[in-house]
């Protein structure tokens, strides 16, 4: 039958292996392969309403009407929809998550996820999940990972066609959890699509690029064997230089807050107590920390009185994203 409305729900998901930089900044094909792990409880749910009356694309995000930058990203993205399914129609979408937006919480990553599955059931396309996967890239890159569930890996590719996210293990694999430190919730000032533009300014780029295959495969065996120690050096390594990147682009990139260099020493003397956890930031200040399921409440605690520490997520592997019933 064919649909006119649709929603789904995706995860966002936390880069163990980073995405940072653009062969293609049209398509989002990626400078290298990433890995990360979809983050279960974390949710972004999007309806997509195709409407023949209405003249342009509207945008409700948490309840308010978005205008201008926002919206004409979506606008895109929904064009590229139109241009797979035939269908001319301007659509409404709402979107809705429970985690702040914008601030290193992969918030565009789940929300085009979501809406990559809830568009394209609504234009009447039955995607499969690499297809998905592959329109997804088209909003935002990591939105690819949001795709499939548990732990993924989006292969670079050479175009379209091969630049898509697989799962490499489900969610009940491994049980650790990421305990996202927020120290902000302020949206970032350089949002990662300008980010991504910058990254081959850095003279340190080529030589994260030229080690990305070696970490990969590290990151791919340590999450495939379990193996938290390999596991928690390459993931520290991997986000230590993308940042390390970002503050050497023209201009320069300073995502951290004086919080955020609290927390990370927080968790590196942690570990010298025994407590095994690793951390790593994505394009903000707040801080996601990495560790045993069976660590995570006392993680969590510590986390708390680290000054500048607003509040502790906790976040275990999380599945795929999924069709709902309005
Ligand atoms: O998908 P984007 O354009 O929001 O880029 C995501 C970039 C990082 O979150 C910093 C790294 C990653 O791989 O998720």
């Amino acid at each position: 039958m064919f649909s006119i409305a649709a929603t789904a729900i995706a995860h966002p998901n936390i880069a163990f292996i980073k995405y940072w930089g653009n062969r293609d900044p049209l398509l989002r094909l990626p400078s290298t392969g990433s890995i990360s792990m979809n983050l279960d409880g974390l949710i972004t749910r999007a309806t997509v309403a195709f409407d023949r009356s209405l003249e342009q694309d509207i945008l409700i995000q948490d309840g308010n009407e978005v205008p201008g930058p926002p919206l004409e990203r979506v606008s895109q993205f929904l064009d590229v929809l139109r241009a797979m399914s035939g269908l001319s129609s301007r659509a409404r979408v709402h979107s809705e998550s429970n985690f702040p937006a914008g601030s290193g919480i992969a918030s565009s990553a789940a929300a085009f996820a979501a809406l990559a599955l809830a568009g394209s059931r609504a234009a009447g396309l039955e995607l499969t999940e690499r297809e998905l996967s592959r329109l997804a890239r088209r909003g935002s890159g990591s939105a690819c990972r949001s795709v499939p569930g548990g732990f993924v890996e989006w292969r670079a590719g050479e175009d379209d066609a091969s630049s898509y996210a697989a799962s490499i293990a489900p969610p009940d694999h491994w049980d650790i959890v990421d305990c996202i430190a927020v120290v902000s919730r302020a949206p970032k000032s350089t949002g990662s699509t300008e980010g991504h533009a910058l990254a081959d300014n850095s003279p340190l780029q080529a030589a994260r690029i030229a080690g990305a295959d070696r970490r990969l495969a590290i990151c791919r065996r340590a999450i495939l064997e379990r193996d938290f120690q390999a596991f928690r050096e390459v993931v520290e390594l991997d986000s230590n230089l993308m940042h390390a990147v970002m503050m050497t682009s023209q201009p320069p990139l300073l995502y951290w807050l004086p919080a955020t260099i609290a927390v990370v020493r927080a968790v590196i003397a942690m570990r010298g107590e025994g407590l095994d956890a690793c951390y790593t930031i994505d394009a903000g200040p707040n801080v996601h920390v990495l560790c045993p399921a069976s660590l995570a409440a006392e993680v969590a605690c510590r986390l708390l009185e680290v000054e500048g520490v607003e509040e502790a997520l906790t976040a275990r592997p999380g599945g795929p994203a999924r069709l709902v019933e309005e």
